[in-house]
C-alpha cells in the first residue's frame, strides 16, 4: 500500500510547542475515547504498556494512572519534542512509572514478548511500513498480549477537524500537500488497518466505529487548537489581519454545520484491536 510522502517526523518536531500548549485542554475532551482505547487492550495494575506515536502524552499518562506503581509505560515517538513535553506532563501528574524512549515505530528496540500491551491513538497513518509496525508490534507483545488502535475514520464524517482545515487550505492554497490532509485519513477505510495485523500474524481481530456528535456554541473559536496543533505550517506563518480571515472564513465553512445558536458536528475514529497467539 502507498505510504505517505510527507516528512511526519519534521513536521511533527515543529509543533510540539502547540502540542504541548493545548495538551491539557484536550486530554480533558478526550478521556472517554482514551478509556475505551484502554479497555480494548486490557490494561490493568502491574502491566507494562508500550505506548506508539506518543505525541505529548495521551494515551500514555492514563495508561500510567491504571498501571499503577507496580507497573510500567513506555511512551515512544519519532519526536524527542514532543516527547521532552510529555516527561514534563508526566512529572506536573506525579506519575514515576512512565519512561519515553526516542524510536520510530518500525523498528522497535525492545526485546521479544516484554508488553502485555501495546497501544496507538492517532499514530499509525504515519507510518512508513505498516506492515513492519505490525510486525513489530507483535513481536515485542508478550504472547496473549493485547493490542489497540484508534485511527480517522472518513473525511465527510470528521467535520469537527476537516470542515476548518479545508477553508484554510481554500484560502491559503498550495501551503499544504494533499497528503499531508488526507495521510490521517489512510485507514479509514472499514477492515483496512484489521487485514494488514491478520496479514501480520494477529489474532483475535477486530474493528469498530468510535463515533461522536459534538455540540459546540456557535462563534466558540474551538478550530484553534487544531489547526495550530495539525496546520502550524500555514498558521504559524499568519499575521494578525491574516489569521482575522482565516477565522471568518472557517466560520463561514462552518455556517453548513449550524442548528440553532449551535454547530452540530461529527467525529468518527476506527477502533482496531488484536492480540498476539498465545
Ligand atoms: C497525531 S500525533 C498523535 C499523538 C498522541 N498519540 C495523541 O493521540 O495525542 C502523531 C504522532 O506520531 C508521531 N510519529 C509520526 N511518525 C512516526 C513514526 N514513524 N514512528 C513513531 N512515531 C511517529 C509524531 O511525531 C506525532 O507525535
Amino acid at each position: 500500500m502507498t505510504n505517505p510522502t510527507t516528512d511526519w517526523h519534521a513536521h511533527y518536531e515543529a509543533s510540539a510547542p502547540a502540542w504541548e500548549r493545548w495538551a491539557d485542554a484536550l486530554a480533558a475532551q478526550q478521556e472517554k475515547v482514551n478509556a475505551a482505547l484502554l479497555d480494548e487492550a486490557d490494561i490493568g495494575t502491574g502491566h507494562a504498556v508500550l505506548d506508539l506515536a506518543s505525541g505529548v502524552g495521551e494515551p500514555a499518562l492514563q495508561a500510567g494512572r491504571r498501571a499503577g506503581p507496580t507497573g510500567r509505560v513506555v511512551a515512544t515517538d519519532v519526536s524527542a519534542r514532543m516527547l521532552e513535553a510529555l516527561q514534563g506532563r508526566a512529572r506536573g501528574a506525579g506519575l514515576t512509572n512512565v519512561e519515553v524512549r526516542v524510536t520510530a515505530m518500525e523498528r522497535l528496540p525492545f526485546d521479544d514478548g516484554s508488553f502485555d500491551a501495546v497501544t496507538c491513538r492517532y499514530g499509525l497513518m504515519y507510518a512508513t511500513d505498516i506492515g513492519a509496525v505490525a510486525r513489530e508490534c507483535l513481536r515485542v507483545l508478550r504472547p496473549g498480549g493485547r493490542l489497540a488502535a484508534l485511527v480517522w475514520g472518513a473525511e465527510a464524517d470528521n467535520t469537527t477537524l476537516f470542515v476548518a482545515a479545508r477553508a484554510l487550505q481554500r484560502l491559503f492554497p498550495g501551503r499544504i500537500t494533499d497528503d499531508e490532509m488526507t495521510a490521517p485519513l489512510r485507514f479509514a477505510a472499514p477492515g483496512l488497518l484489521a487485514g494488514i495485523f491478520e496479514a501480520a500474524g494477529a489474532v483475535q481481530v477486530r474493528e469498530r466505529e468510535l463515533a461522536m456528535s459534538p455540540r459546540i456554541r456557535k462563534g466558540t473559536p474551538f478550530w484553534r487548537p487544531l489547526v495550530e496543533m495539525n496546520m502550524g505550517e500555514i498558521w504559524n506563518t499568519l499575521d494578525t489581519s491574516q489569521r482575522a480571515q482565516a477565522a471568518q472564513a472557517i466560520e463561514a465553512a462552518l455556517e453548513a454545520h449550524v442548528e440553532g445558536d449551535q454547530y452540530v458536528l461529527r467525529t468518527a475514529m476506527r477502533l482496531l484491536t488484536a492480540q498476539r497467539a498465545d
